[in-house]
């Protein structure tokens, strides 16, 4: 509910005391020896040309994608991938994470493409020709066309498909690829396709979530197997053929009012659901919740799922307050702090929320890497404060000792940005869709910086000021 009367002076203090109890990393703080800067991309916003899948599906009806955008040629990395990992190198680039377009491959159910694999191959062959180590996702949000006419990942026939497509990829590219990512963001795939209905297929209907969650789970389980089964090749020569986890998506809940039970209960439920039941079960094999908005309590029990991490994968974009809507139960709003910084989607910046979620993952003793971080920034100014605040909390993580082994930022292109088209503009590099011309922005400069020292730089034309983040 919304009381921000209530906010007592008892209040402040409190939440003062809690900010004081850590800080991020000063300026001039190392990175570990071997910590990999890189950038990520998905094949469906930035290659081009992607019209075997369901999104491609998906854009063609009016009112689905704002502006009436599709993604069309996107940013043509299908065509110009060596030119932006040149960029990429340019600016200190260490790793690349892209995602391999299933559809592409397999175009139709069991029939593989020789020369859709053999450009990935070049592409991973052209990610060591100069130094930048490449991690491959199998599925970033996008399935082919018949693979979704068979029900998606609600099928199980096509959980078994992903399994054996993983397999096909394994063969090939094992000799250069060990870093593989399995699915990214399974609870935004998840929300936005089949709860809110604004991804394909569209759907918004609670009673799919589990059971595709439960699927999907499966589907990484089948791909961990077929991965470690099928690339028996070391590429980098450090005794680990692969290291295989997932993207996932996690974001920092809190009460709106932090003296509503209400607001705390739900804020309980949704983390349970969103951030903690895919690394309960890709762990120990299960996890229990309730679905929040509902009495529904679920357990899902896979114990073969157990040990399917060999690194945990971190998306972080922001923070959500929670404010619970006693008028319809089971619903309730996400808000923002009052006069809190915000992207140009309007996502709250709040660098210190990384730090949190990584003490809090540091339990499962599992190497990290934060496989997404980034923002909108049409104008560029906000970039390089980003991306500087948001590194000073990483090393302040790993100076508590969490394992942060790599950072990859959203992204290294501006790309085509799912149901919002192509205004956000999340690049490293500035991208005039209508030329094709890439242009490197301030925070493009910075990330350079910092590369390049492999240690926090301060902000330019910033006096050093150690201990004192530009946002909050
Ligand atoms: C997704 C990306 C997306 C980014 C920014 C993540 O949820 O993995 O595909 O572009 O966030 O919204």
């Amino acid at each position: 509910m919304t009381h921000p009367g209530r906010t007592s002076t008892l209040a402040l203090a409190l939440a003062a005391s809690a900010c004081l109890a850590a800080e991020p990393a000063p300026d001039g703080t190392a990175f570990p020896p071997g910590f990999l800067w890189g950038t990520a991309t998905a094949a469906h916003q930035v290659e081009g040309g992607n019209d075997r899948n369901q999104w491609w599906d998906f854009e063609q009806v009016p009112g689905n994608i704002k502006h009436g955008d599709k993604s069309g040629a996107a940013c043509d990395h299908w065509n110009l991938y060596p030119q932006d990992l040149d960029l990429g190198r340019a600016i200190g680039m260490g790793a690349y994470r892209f995602s391999v377009e299933w559809s592409r491959i397999e175009a139709e159910d069991g029939t593989f493409d020789a020369a859709a694999i053999a450009r990935y191959r070049a592409m991973a062959e052209a990610c060591r020709a100069r130094g930048i180590v490449p991690m491959v996702t199998l599925f970033h949000f996008s399935i082919p066309r018949w693979a979704a006419a068979q029900g998606g990942f609600l099928n199980p026939a096509v959980v078994e498909r992903f399994g054996r497509f993983a397999r096909v990829m394994a063969r090939h590219l094992g000799d250069l690829v060990d870093l593989w990512c399995t699915i990214n963001e399974p609870t935004v795939y998840m929300a936005a396709g089949y709860l809110a209905g604004v991804h394909p297929p569209g759907e918004a209907d609670t009673k799919l979530a589990v059971p595709l969650m439960k699927n999907l789970m499966k589907a990484h389980g089948a791909a961990y197997r077929a991965l470690r089964e099928a690339d028996l090749a070391d590429a980098d020569g450090d005794g680990a053929p692969t290291r295989i986890g997932f993207a996932h998506h996690m974001r920092v809940f809190q009460a709106w009012d932090r003296f509503d039970p209400l607001d705390h209960a739900m804020v309980h439920a949704i983390d349970r659901v969103m951030n903690k039941a895919w690394l309960d079960v890709l762990s120990r094999g299960w996890t229990a919740f309730v679905l929040p908005g509902s009495r529904l309590t679920v357990r899902i029990d896979e114990p073969e799922l157990a040990g399917t991490m060999d690194y945990l994968g971190l998306n972080y974009y922001s923070r959500d307050l929670i404010d619970f809507d006693p008028s319809q139960p089971g619903s309730f709003a996400r808000r923002l702090p009052e006069g809190a910084p915000v992207t140009d989607l309007g996502w709250e910046i709040h660098p210190r929320g990384l730090y949190d979620l990584l003490l809090r993952v540091k339990r499962y003793r599992l190497p990290v890497y934060i496989t997404e971080n980034g923002l909108a920034d049409a104008a560029g100014t906000r970039r390089a404060a980003f991306l500087h605040d948001h590194l000073a909390w990483i090393a302040a993580a790993i100076a508590e000792g969490v394992d942060v082994r790599g950072y990859f930022h959203w992204s290294l292109l501006d790309n085509f940005e799912w149901a919002d088209g192509f205004e956000p503009r999340f690049g490293l590099y500035a991208v005039d869709f209508a030329t094709q011309a890439r242009t490197l922005t301030a925070g493009g400069a910075y990330f350079g910086a910092v590369a390049g020292a492999n240690r926090l730089e301060p902000l330019p034309g910033q006096v050093a000021a150690p201990g004192l983040p530009s946002q909050p």
